[in-house]
């Protein structure tokens, strides 16, 4: 049994935080996280830098660790103009991101669902051969301002985001952390039920309620394996009031391990570099893990 952690810190951790990360410091972060096993990593994105000031030099932290053997390099993208700009700066994996929920999409890209869905059909279409895509569904479950989302309006949005192309990766994002684990599986199982053959799901979770592991064991349990996860528990949409990090991927990683999961991740490599995470200034950090193992190796 293998689980797939990827890692989403570089990106959904790093985009809250205020005082600039600087450039020498993300690279730092994704050759780190890279040796600890983790050969997945969201690097950044290609947004509007005035909406995401922080993530502005994701084109440099993409050139400067693209050397890394077997880093799966991926970077999200809102719009047709993002998908320009990763692919001049070198970008070979793309996450596209839209809203299940109309009110969170026009908060999150300042378009309604419909605009979205057309133009991620255009990028699809114009999409040179060789270029990996993922769809991030945000808010699968729960969305900010309209509250819990009805699966079918949810099964219904990425019907048609899919019938530009089945056999993409989709993301089912929690992003305000308020889904709970009998949601996440049933959504899951009508997912994998419906499009399990073709597309390949992915859970990505908040803490925000500390349902972050409940919430990925769930959709574990439903026969999703790959999971997106944050070290240091950093995280959060700044268009998702309230909404904070990321399930913390040493979380993940420990509970995995705890049940005979393979990850591939080195532990204690990635409990160090969430420590450092924890630190960094403007950082609200989560996850239980790194703070009991790091007191343990204390007491030891
Ligand atoms: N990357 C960089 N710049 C971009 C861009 C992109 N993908 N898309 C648009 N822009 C620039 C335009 O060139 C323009 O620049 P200017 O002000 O210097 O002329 C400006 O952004 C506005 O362009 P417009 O097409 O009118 O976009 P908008 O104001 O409607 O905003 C988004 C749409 C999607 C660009 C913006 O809402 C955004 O970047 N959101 C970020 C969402 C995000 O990262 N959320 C967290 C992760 S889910
Ligand atoms: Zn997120």
């Amino acid at each position: 049994m293998r689980a797939t952690l990827i890692e989403v810190a570089p990106r959904d951790g790093f985009q809250p935080i205020g005082p600039f990360i600087p450039t020498d410091d993300k690279v730092a972060f994704v050759e780190a996280a890279h040796a600890a096993g983790l050969a997945r990593i969201e690097i950044g994105s290609f947004v509007n830098p005035k909406a995401i000031p922080q993530l502005r030099d994701t084109a440099e932290v993409l050139a400067r660790t693209a050397h890394l053997p077997g880093l799966d390099a991926q970077v999200l993208v809102p719009n047709a103009r993002g998908v320009e700009l990763a692919l001049q700066a070198g970008a070979r994996h793309l996450v596209y991101v839209i809203s299940a929920s109309d009110t969170h999409n026009a908060a999150n890209v300042r378009r309604d669902t419909a605009t979205s869905t057309r133009e991620y059909g255009e990028v699809v279409r114009a999409l040179p051969p060789g270029i990996r895509l993922r769809l991030n569904l945000a808010t699968s479950f729960d969305c900010p301002f309209d509250g819990r989302m009805a699966e079918a309006v949810v099964l219904d949005r990425l019907a048609h985001m899919l019938e530009h192309r089945a056999d993409v990766e989709v993301g089912l994002c929690d992003t305000t952390g308020r889904a709970d684990p009998d949601h996440v599986a049933s959504l899951a199982a009508a997912c994998l039920q419906r499009w399990g053959d073709s597309t390949r799901f992915v859970f990505h979770g908040h803490d925000t309620y500390g349902l972050g592991l409940a919430n990925a064991a769930a959709a574990w349990r439903a026969g999703i394996t790959g999971f997106d996860a944050a070290f240091g528990g950093l995280g959060g949409c700044p268009f998702a009031p309230g909404a904070t990090g990321n399930t913390a991927t040493e979380d993940l990683a420990w509970v995995f391990r705890r049940m005979g999961v393979e990850t591939g991740v080195d532990l204690d490599a990635l409990v160090a570099l969430a420590g450092r995470a924890a630190t960094l200034p403007g950082a609200s950090p989560g996850g239980r893990v790194r703070v009991a193992m790091l007191a343990a190796g204390r007491a030891a």
